[in-house]
Parts: C-alpha cells; sequence; structure tokens
C-alpha cells in the first residue's frame, strides 16, 4: 500500500517536471532558471520545442509569422511601447539601444517577455503562450531599425 502511493508521488514528481531545455533559460534580473510548468497552454510548439534546443527562433523572417506576431503584440504590448514599437512608457523595442543587452540575443529577448524585468514589464506568461512570444519576437526583429553590426540574432 505504502509503496504504491510512492510510486503515485514519484510520477507526479516527474509530471511537474518543466519541459527540459538545452539551452538555460534566465531570469533577466534575478538570474533565477525560469520554469516553463508555468507557461500558458498551447506554446509547446515544434518551433518552441527547436527554439529551446539552439536559442534560434525559427520565425525570424517567417512573412506569415511576423503578421501574427504584429496581431498580438497590439493587444499585449504596444500600450507600453507604442504601436511601432517606438517606446512609450516602456523603451523602443526598434532600436539598438537596449538597457538590458541580453535583448540583443533571441534567447535574451525571450528571458524578458516569458521572466518579465522591472516594475510595469511583468511576466508575460500569464497572457501569452511561448510559441505567441516568438511570433510577437520575430515581428520586434523585422521592424528592427538599429545598427546592422549588432544584430547578434542574425548570427
Ligand atoms: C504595463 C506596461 C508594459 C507592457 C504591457 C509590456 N511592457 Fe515591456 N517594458 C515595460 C517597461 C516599463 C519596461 C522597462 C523595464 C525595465 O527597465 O526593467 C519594459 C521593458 C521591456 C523590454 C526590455 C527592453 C530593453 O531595452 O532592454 C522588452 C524587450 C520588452 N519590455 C518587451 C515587451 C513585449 C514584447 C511586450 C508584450 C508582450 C511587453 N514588453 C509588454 C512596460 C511594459
Amino acid at each position: 500500500m505504502k509503496l504504491k502511493l510512492l510510486v503515485v508521488a514519484a510520477m507526479v514528481g516527474m509530471m511537474s517536471m518543466p519541459a527540459s531545455a538545452d539551452v538555460e533559460f534566465r531570469h533577466a534580473i534575478e538570474g533565477t532558471v525560469l520554469d516553463f510548468s508555468f507557461a500558458k497552454k498551447g506554446g509547446n510548439t515544434p518551433a518552441f520545442k527547436k527554439f529551446i534546443v539552439d536559442g534560434k527562433n525559427p520565425y525570424n523572417n517567417d512573412k506569415d509569422a511576423i503578421q501574427e506576431g504584429h496581431d498580438a503584440y497590439m493587444p499585449a504590448c504596444s500600450g507600453c511601447h507604442g504601436h511601432e514599437a517606438e517606446g512609450k512608457l516602456g523603451p523602443g523595442l526598434a532600436d539598438d539601444y537596449w538597457t538590458y543587452p541580453g535583448a540583443e540575443t533571441d534567447k535574451g529577448l525571450f528571458e524578458i517577455l516569458y521572466g518579465g524585468a522591472k516594475g510595469m514589464m511583468g511576466p508575460q506568461n500569464v497572457n501569452l503562450n511561448t510559441d505567441e512570444m516568438l511570433h510577437i519576437m520575430a515581428w520586434i526583429r523585422s521592424i528592427y531599425k538599429g545598427d546592422p553590426k549588432k544584430a547578434k540574432w542574425l548570427k
């Protein structure tokens, strides 16, 4: 009887373990490892599974994905970052100045979206699933107006 309970407990434990990632994703400020078990459902798509292995956003330069990203950006981000990501309450996202230089890579940009930063930049994992975040990131990269040499995500 006791053994059965132990087995059940072990199985429940295993099921709640976050999906394993080859790249380690950390909170932009606290440095703690991000826990994907908090992720909104529906985001564990083939694109996201690929992303957590090499940290490269498969939606970059994908026209349809960029359009979807724009559609998702409008209600989720434009109120604070502006319709063209020119900056408003939050900083501009289309130039090459980053408060968090890590955002120059897609891994770093994702870490800010998923885990949040300071103040009003809360974790977006409640509103958006991880696949939607990748779409929004692809749109942000598509409107980049900064120095092409600083576009680390292209490398
Ligand atoms: C309620 C307002 C608000 C919303 C909504 C919001 N942000 Fe932010 N965001 C901010 C603020 C304020 C900062 C600055 C925080 C800091 O410096 O730690 C910020 C910072 C950022 C940064 C870091 C920029 C840099 O220069 O390093 C990124 C990237 C970002 N937000 C992307 C997004 C995206 C994408 C969305 C939509 C999914 C979003 N934010 C939604 C307010 C918001």
